[in-house]
């Protein structure tokens, strides 16, 4: 077996993979050999681009609200029912959004932290319950959490994505232990800022400068060097890195 071909016979449901991070991990997955479920929200255009450059046959598109419960357990039996069942799971999908806790009514504040936790943890958390047992079944499996650097460095301007990354980050170490009796590998990755839709009103306003600077690289991260690291920890060669949360965000923080 190549880094060519590892992931050749694995199944794989990637979460909002019809853009930016998780498209990247959607290609990358299918490059090397993997059949995949591509996630996504409302962007049904982006996602049938997503799987027209998708090496191989097999793959298919899922729409579900992630902040849904039913519709996220939903839409994992649907894509293991495609598949014939799931191998790796990618937890990618995610949302932000500006909620300063000193310019925001309180319904406004709510509303951005149920948006937030429900899309970015919560989201997650109940995708991963459903995907888990299909994993079980496989005889073991992989499970990837697109985490974020705010978790540690905090979001000032956007309290609820931090916590939400950081309870991610948190659910991924006690799943870790959880899940090792199946040989489910549990992992995170915490990116810094990446050049995708997420993070392109920021890179290309006034601030945009000083976000690139934040990196001794001066510069922000490609979606394809997020999923790059996604796949390390998705294929065989990363087992014992179960329960990692890795940085990757170009040493623009580094945390003890
Ligand atoms: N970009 C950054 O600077 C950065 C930095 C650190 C961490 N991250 C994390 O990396 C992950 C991917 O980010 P990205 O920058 O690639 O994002 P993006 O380009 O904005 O894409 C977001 C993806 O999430 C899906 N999504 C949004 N709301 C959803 C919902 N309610 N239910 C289900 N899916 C939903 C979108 O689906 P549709 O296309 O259908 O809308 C899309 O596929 C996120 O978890 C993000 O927090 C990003």
């Amino acid at each position: 077996m190549t880094a060519g071909n590892e992931f050749e016979g694995k199944r794989a449901l990637v979460t909002g993979a019809s853009r930016g991070i998780g498209r990247a991990v959607a290609i990358g997955l299918a490059g090397r050999g993997a059949r995949v479920a591509v996630h996504y929200h409302q962007d049904r255009v982006a996602a049938e681009e997503t799987l027209s450059r998708l090496a191989g046959e097999g793959h298919a598109s899922l729409s579900a609200d992630l902040a849904d419960p039913a519709a996220a357990r939903a839409m994992v039996e649907k894509g293991a029912e495609h598949l014939g069942g799931l191998d790796i799971l990618v937890n990618n999908a995610g949302v932000y959004e500006h909620h300063p806790i000193d310019r925001l009514g309180f319904d406004e504040w709510l509303d951005a932290w149920n948006r937030t936790i429900g899309v970015n943890l919560l989201g997650a958390v109940h995708t991963t319950y459903a995907a888990v047992r299909h994993l079980i079944a496989a005889g073991g499996g992989k499970i990837v959490n697109v985490t974020s650097r705010g978790a540690f460095r905090g979001e000032p301007n956007a309290p609820a994505y931090g916590a939400s990354k950081a309870g991610l980050n948190s659910f991924s170490q006690s799943l870790a232990v959880a899940l090792a009796p199946h040989r489910i590998f549990v992992t995170a990755v915490a990116p810094g800022w990446v050049e995708t839709d997420m993070a392109a009103p920021f890179l290309s306003g006034p601030e945009g400068e000083a976000i690139r600077n934040q990196s001794p690289l001066r510069r922000v991260a490609r979606p394809e060097e997020i999923a790059e690291t996604v796949l390390f920890l998705a294929s065989s060669r990363s087992d014992f890195l179960t329960g990692a949360v890795v940085d990757a965000n170009g040493a623009s923080y580094l945390r003890t």
